[in-house]
């Protein structure tokens, strides 16, 4: 993932405590994707942490002078200042050191006196070894920490300093944003609910080595599965043939044809609260599959397929759902008018049975593997409900605002 875009949302007074480890390089990226995103961001650095990390580094990136001492602007109560006008804290790396201190409640150095003075909600990144973050002591604190309210992002497990690698592996720094500024705009208001997202495109095998498929890249599904997460919900990916790094956060299931995600989706929809259908599903598949390569010589100048038609999975789980229920699908279309876009979008709801559609316009250029997406949300009346434009995340968000 590239660095967040600017989301249009409220630009926030976030303070990011940089503490003394190795993954202190790292902040400089966490820093740079709160600012890039619009926010302010003023960076409190302990002197351990400049071992790590230029101060220039910090301020050039954070565009703000980046604070270490506690007797340095005493005169205007810094550390009161910061942490009063802080809308969140984030420290990134959290050493076991400052965990511990962070635990115990000192306030020997202007981050320490920062977070004792602010009611901002705080987000830790631990950063250490994996000896160190499996220690008793620091398993303590981190319960004690969690139990406080504090939000602990990662460790994630991966390549440590050396050559050795295991749990303790500083998150990188999108997933630590972006979990942060949910945490701040949204709280957790998707906690309690089952969500089952469905993205990425099938394909159906014509031979070993060929499919019929479409050009679905499954970003706008995984966004509306990540933010879901963020957001509290238990979720349910089922991805088909989505290149991803499978995301901790979630339960994933990898399928490939239109039968296989069907099969999936109406196991899983059996224990969901909300379905939301945003994969590419092929309505036809071969009749037949070639069990060896297909070949030219054998086949002359053309080549005629018989497709036979696949299952509806949306009309199907829509006419299975319990009372209560919400199952929610895509519509694609390469309709550019909007008129005609919302009389396609009232047909196909209709005719599926679904709670709500998801309409955009997709063409040559427009609508697959892009960053941004413009969508309209009709609920079954074919009322428009809610209509969006932005980041595929600030999407995901505004559709999950319907749940929330
Ligand atoms: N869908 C499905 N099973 C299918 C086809 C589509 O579950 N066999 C779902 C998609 O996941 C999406 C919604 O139905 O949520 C609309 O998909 P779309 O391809 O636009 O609908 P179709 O019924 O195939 O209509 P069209 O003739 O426009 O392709």
């Amino acid at each position: 993932m590239g660095p967040t875009e600017h989301s249009g949302a409220r630009a926030l007074n976030v303070v990011v405590g940089v503490t003394g480890g190795i993954a202190a390089y790292k902040a400089v990226g966490v820093v740079r994707e709160f600012v890039l995103a619009g926010h302010n961001v003023q960076v409190i650095a302990t002197d351990a942490a400049f071992r790590f990390v230029g101060k220039t580094t910090l301020e050039a990136i954070s565009r703000n002078p980046v604070y270490t001492d506690l007797y340095e602007g005493v005169a205007e109560v810094r550390h009161v200042a910061l942490g009063k006008a802080a809308d969140l804290i984030v420290v990134a790396p959290a050493t076991a050191n400052s965990i511990a201190k962070l635990a115990a409640g000192l306030a020997d150095d202007l981050l320490g006196n920062t977070i004792l003075a602010s009611t901002a909600p705080i987000v830790i990144a631990p950063a250490m070894h994996t000896e160190m973050w499996q220690n008793p002591a620091t398993v303590a604190n981190i319960a004690l920490l969690r139990q406080r309210g504090i939000t602990v992002i990662g460790p994630a497990i991966g390549q440590l300093t050396g050559t050795d690698s295991g749990s303790g592996r500083m998150s990188e720094s999108p997933d630590i944003v972006a979990a942060a500024l949910a945490l701040v705009l949204h709280g957790h208001d998707l906690a309690g609910k089952r969500i089952l997202v469905t993205a990425g495109g099938t394909r159906e095998p014509l031979d070993p080595v060929r499919f019929i498929g479409n050009r679905s890249s499954g970003k706008q599904g995984l966004a509306i599965a990540r933010a879901a997460a963020l957001r509290g919900a238990t979720v349910t990916l089922i991805g088909a043939n989505l290149e991803m790094d499978a995301p901790a956060t979630m339960d994933v299931r990898q399928v490939s044809t239109t039968f296989e995600l069907a099969e999936a989706t109406s196991a899983a929809a059996a224990t969901a609260d909300i379905v939301i259908m945003a994969a590419a599903v092929a309505d036809y598949r071969p009749q037949a599959v070639a069990e060896s390569k297909i070949k030219k010589e054998t086949q002359g100048d053309t080549l005629q397929l018989t497709l036979v038609k696949n299952p509806d999975i949306l009309a199907d789980i829509s006419a299975a759902r319990r009372p209560g229920q919400v199952i929610v699908g895509f519509a694609a279309e390469t309709e550019s008018d909007r008129a005609s876009l919302l009389a396609i979008g009232s047909a196909k709801i209709a005719r599926k049975g679904a709670d709500y559609l998801v309409l955009n316009t997709v063409g040559w250029t427009e609508g697959f593997a892009t960053e941004r997406n413009t969508v309209i949300v009709i609920d079954k009346a074919g009322d428009i409900v809610t209509e969006a434009t932005g980041t595929k995340a600030d999407v995901a968000d505004r559709i999950l605002d319907l749940f929330s």
